[in-house]
């Protein structure tokens, strides 16, 4: 089984659980990150991460996620300023699989993400601060080693 992990990261969060992912899983492996990653076609596995922006995946990763052949396995990670499991992360995750609605969604998996005190600062001085700037304080120090270790259970049990 030929693998492919593909990421969009400004900050590293997304990174780290690509890296976590690649790690983890068996057989070929190749990782990108997204301004590097290959066609999609021919891989048997696919897994792509991806960060929120106005509660969507970030634009190159959806573009991405739109190249992939109906059909091949798909994996999609997240890290977002919101709380996990939160509706604002859900809508996100199943905007990722509405784009790619055509793949076979083998799994997901999403957790906070560190958010840089610059744009904590630049979204709360918003008339109408983002619905999820009130989870982010929290999301310091994430993804974190219990992070890591959660995705890599998910990862293993994809194999
Ligand atoms: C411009 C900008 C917009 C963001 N918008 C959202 C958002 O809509 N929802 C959210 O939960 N987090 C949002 N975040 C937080 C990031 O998704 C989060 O910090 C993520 O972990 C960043 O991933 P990266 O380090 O891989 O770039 C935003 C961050 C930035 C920089």
């Amino acid at each position: 089984m030929k693998s492919l992990v593909v990421y969009s990261s400004v900050t590293g969060n997304t990174r780290k659980l690509a890296e976590a992912a690649w790690d983890t899983l068996n057989g070929p492996k190749e990782i990108f990150p997204i301004l590097e990653a290959p066609d999609p076609e021919g891989y048997d596995l696919i897994a792509v991460g991806f960060w929120l922006i106005a509660g969507k995946p970030d634009p190159k990763s959806a573009e991405y996620l739109a190249k992939i052949k109906p059909g091949q396995s798909l994996f999609l990670f997240a890290t977002h300023g919101a709380a996990c499991g939160s509706e604002h992360a859900e809508n996100a995750m199943n905007h990722a699989k509405e784009i790619a609605s055509k793949t076979k969604i083998v799994g997901t998996f999403s957790c906070q993400g560190e958010v840089s005190p610059a744009i904590l600062k630049k979204a709360g001085s918003k008339p109408v601060p983002p619905v999820w700037l009130k989870d982010a304080p929290a999301a310091e120090g994430h993804p974190d080693s219990a992070d890591i270790e959660a995705l890599k259970k998910v990862v293993e049990g994809l194999q």
